[in-house]
């Protein structure tokens, strides 16, 4: 099995100009007709850059939609017990930072839902609509600080699929961030499951910031742990990693590294 492909930017802007060229080649080769979207920090300069690039890219006149409305994406995750209303839900945020931007069909964009009385039937439902959907071409990931991917905590089993979890506590800390009082927080989430990410055709991980200094070598040379979800990355076979040098600190000599300016 090759192991990822590494690519390092100076910075996250960098990083999310390299990931929106990577998505936009894909695209170009007719290898992109469904994209799997991570919330949170780590893609917005992506997203920022895809849009800018789609934009300028247009030639034709369009309606409402862009010349990318025929992309199905699937969201990775989102909370349970939140109104899909309230602006920090993955409604939400995929709405405002992805849908929207990407000028995509927001009949062909998925979120599970968590708002509902029954997130067990609305997490399997998901689960079938990316199966009926063929699968997902390319799936974007980011990292969490205890190597969760999707909302898949330390202990979630290699061959979960889309379902309820329980966030862990240093989850729901580092996202308190976008609420007012770590109380706000949810405590539930539906996550597509590892099974279910590792079934994508391609993942894309992005990881950058000083928070996350170290994370790739633990993933990527680190053993393969439940204990640390993102370790299950090394099977899957192709991986390519969009970091900077902070992230990417401490990585193992043997990986294939390229470095570019973004
Ligand atoms: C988001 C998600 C999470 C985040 C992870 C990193 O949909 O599923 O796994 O990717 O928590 O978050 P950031 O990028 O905010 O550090």
């Amino acid at each position: 099995m090759t192991g990822p492909r590494i690519v390092i930017a100076p910075d996250g802007e960098q990083v999310g100009r390299a990931g929106a060229r990577h998505i936009d080649r894909l695209r170009a080769a007719g290898a992109l007709r469904t994209l799997g979207v991570a919330t949170g920090s780590s893609p917005l300069p992506l997203y920022r850059a895809l849009a800018t690039l789609w934009r300028d890219g247009e030639h034709r006149e369009h309606g409402d939609l862009g010349e990318h409305g025929d992309l199905t994406a699937f969201a990775l995750d989102e909370y349970v017990g939140l109104p899909s209303s309230h602006p920090e839900s993955y409604h939400s945020v995929v709405a405002r930072e992805v849908t929207g931007p990407l000028r995509l069909d927001p009949e062909r964009v998925h979120v599970p839902c968590g708002d509902t009385d029954a997130p067990d039937r609305a997490a399997a439902r998901y689960e079938e609509l990316i199966r009926a959907a063929g699968g997902i071409d390319l799936q974007i990931l980011g990292i969490g600080g205890n190597g969760h991917i999707g909302f898949n905590e330390p202990g979630s089993a290699p061959d979960s699929r889309t379902r309820v979890v329980d966030l862990a506590d240093d989850t729901r800390r580092a996202n308190a961030r976008f609420f007012e009082t770590l109380d706000d927080v949810p405590r539930r989430a539906v996550t597509q499951g590892i099974g279910t990410i590792l079934d994508a055709r391609r993942l894309l991980v992005i990881v950058h910031g000083a928070g996350k200094a170290g994370l790739l070598a633990t993933a990527f040379d680190g053993p393969v742990t439940a204990g640390f979800p993102a370790s299950i990355l090394q099977r899957h076979p192709d991986v390519t990693v969009m970091t900077d040098p902070v992230a990417a600190d401490g990585l193992a000599a043997h990986h294939t590294i390229e470095e570019t300016s973004g």
